[in-house]
């Protein structure tokens, strides 16, 4: 069975709690990735987690992903909205992928509007907080 679940997140993800609570929900970032990790397993996925604040680190591991995983979850922070470098990495990954962001992004400053990802992704969630990773991974789950 196809269930492996490549879940990368970007800049500033990793400093969750200290970021603005009314978009982010001030939870930890680790508690972000267990809660994640329940959400796979219920769905029988099995979640492989990766975190960095440097975007060719970012480019560099989806060139891999194909390698341990059979999909993507993306929350790659504020590069979402202007790093073409990982539109061209997610195409040359070649796997199924779902954009997720914690807050609403569309409700947000104009400059959040644009998505380098645009059409890539087999689903896009945005603003349903912690919970729509759980949106996103069933997303990916039809897919696989
Ligand atoms: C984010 C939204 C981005 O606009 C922002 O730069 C982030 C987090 C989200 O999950 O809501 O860092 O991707």
């Amino acid at each position: 069975m196809r269930n492996r679940v490549a879940v990368l997140h970007g800049v500033n993800l990793g400093a969750l709690d200290r970021r603005p609570a009314e978009h982010y929900g001030g939870l930890t970032f680790s508690r972000l990735e267990r809660r994640i990790d329940v959400f796979a397993r219920e769905l029988g996925l099995e979640g492989r987690f990766f975190h960095t604040n440097h975007e060719g680190e970012y480019v560099e591991e989806l060139h891999k992903a194909s390698d341990y995983a059979d999909g993507l979850l993306l929350n790659p922070g504020a590069w979402t909205h202007y790093a073409w470098s990982l539109r061209d990495a997610l195409e040359l990954s070649g796997l199924p992928a779902v954009e997720v962001h914690l807050s609403d992004v569309l409700q947000r400053e104009p400059f959040r509007h644009v998505s380098v990802l645009d059409g890539m992704c087999v689903a896009k969630v945005s603003g349903k907080g912690v919970e729509g990773y759980r949106d996103a991974l069933a997303a990916l789950k039809e897919v696989l």
